[in-house]
């Protein structure tokens, strides 16, 4: 393979350099648990307390209401089964969006097998939802609300700061997957009315297997696994000491760097969606138009007449990795859920294509992909019946 581009930044992010040279020691030299009472513990501990602060301050919240965990599955997790059980003589409504990630909807699947009812709000063609549908929506019932900051498919970002509002306004929880807004946008869980929120390291150039939960203090919820007494009593097993130090370093150097690498990386997707719009035909831009109400780093096409799947392997034969759908659905030929709630038709939905740009790539990256990216779409074409069929109709602007 001649060269490597990797536009799958929303699947997973490589570890920044910086971010494991400060890992690095906690492996197997400052190697004791976090919880044992010598000094080899305490070393331990006072890194991951380092950590809690970084993290805390990064979203405007207080160091104890971190709770680090194993990622953002097991955060959303937490904080919905959670409240659920926690609140379940209050209630049992629950109000969420069609285009959560798998973590959350499947969570409010098996709540619903639990006898839980749940509210899955659809979204209008750019996959926003409104805090007036989110109003509308609440009954005497009802005990937590989760929408996501961002969606990892189409990009969109969520009015979160004015949904947090109505749900504090009802004295309602709000949980809120922010896995693919931290360390990209701002956030602040304070301003934005936010009672919990779920993120994971990997998506902002920290290491795999390691997240948190933000759980605003007085806010009660049940432990999400039974064992030791770690994160105060609250999140059993031994604490990730590696893991911890790089996700806060991760996430300080993502603040710190964020006005930089927004610029950057909007920069190399608006001139992407730009190119790709100008010289490929029949092709739907899918997500929000607004790129201020839109991941800087999403772009998701998709092109008529050709799968998706097959443009994803012509891509990685040319050593470019881009995902069809969300990593976590890649591999199942199911249309994209999102894509589907976004009004998206069940055949276009199959030719579907997100490219997710990063700070470390370059414009020259992304003019090597849209060269390698306008041969492969005439070539797939060229032997799709269907394109022989409606050839020269162009159907999407
Ligand atoms: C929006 C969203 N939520 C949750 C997750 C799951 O995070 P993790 O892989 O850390 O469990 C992802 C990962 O793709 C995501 O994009």
């Amino acid at each position: 393979m001649e060269r490597r581009i990797y536009l799958d930044n929303s699947a997973t992010t490589y570890t920044d350099k910086e971010v494991l040279q400060k890992m690095l020691p906690y492996f197997s030299e400052v190697y004791g648990n976090g919880s044992s009472q010598h000094f080899f513990g305490r070393e331990a501990l006072v890194a991951i307390d380092e950590a809690r602060e970084k993290v805390a301050k990064a979203i405007g919240a207080k160091p104890t209401e971190i709770y680090f965990t194993s990622g953002g599955t097991e955060s959303d997790n937490w904080a919905i089964k959670g409240a659920a059980h926690a609140l379940r003589e209050k209630g049992n409504h629950i109000i969420t969006t069609a285009i959560e990630h798998p973590a959350v909807i499947k969570t409010c699947q098996a709540l619903e097998k639990d006898g839980f009812e749940v509210t899955y709000l659809p979204v209008d063609s750019e996959g926003f939802v409104t805090a007036e549908q989110v109003e509308k929506a609440i009954t005497d019932k009802t005990i937590l609300i989760s929408v996501m900051t961002a969606n990892n498919e189409i990009g969109t970002i969520e009015p979160i700061r004015e949904i947090g509002a109505v749900a504090k306004a009802h004295k309602i929880l709000f949980h809120t997957d922010a896995v693919q807004a931290v360390g990209n946008v701002p956030i602040d869980v304070v301003k934005d009315n936010i009672d919990m929120l779920s993120m994971s390291a990997h998506k902002f150039y920290g290491p795999k297997g390691v997240g948190v939960l933000y759980k605003r203090n007085g806010v009660k919820i049940g432990r999400f696994m039974d064992g030791g007494e770690q994160e105060r009593n609250m999140r059993a097993s031994t604490l990730n000491t590696p893991g911890i130090v790089g996700l806060g370093a991760a996430i300080e150097i993502a603040v710190r760097d964020m006005e930089k690498n927004y610029k950057h990386v909007a920069e190399l997707r608006d001139y992407f969606v730009k190119e790709l719009l100008a010289n490929v035909k029949d092709i739907k831009y899918n997500g929000p138009v607004d790129t201020s109400r839109r991941l800087p780093s999403n772009a998701n096409f998709s092109f008529e007449y050709i799968e998706g799947e097959s443009i994803l392997m012509s891509l990685d034969l040319e050593g470019i990795a881009v995902s069809s759908g969300s990593a976590c659905s890649s591999g199942s030929l199911e249309p994209s859920y999102v894509l589907l709630s976004v009004g998206v038709p069940i055949e276009l939905a199959h030719g579907s294509i997100r490219f997710s740009f990063g700070k470390n790539n370059t414009m020259e990256e992304v003019k090597y992909t849209l060269e390698k990216l306008y041969a492969i779409v005439a070539r797939l074409r060229e032997m799709s019946p269907l394109f022989k069929e409606f050839k020269g109709e162009q159907k999407y602007v």
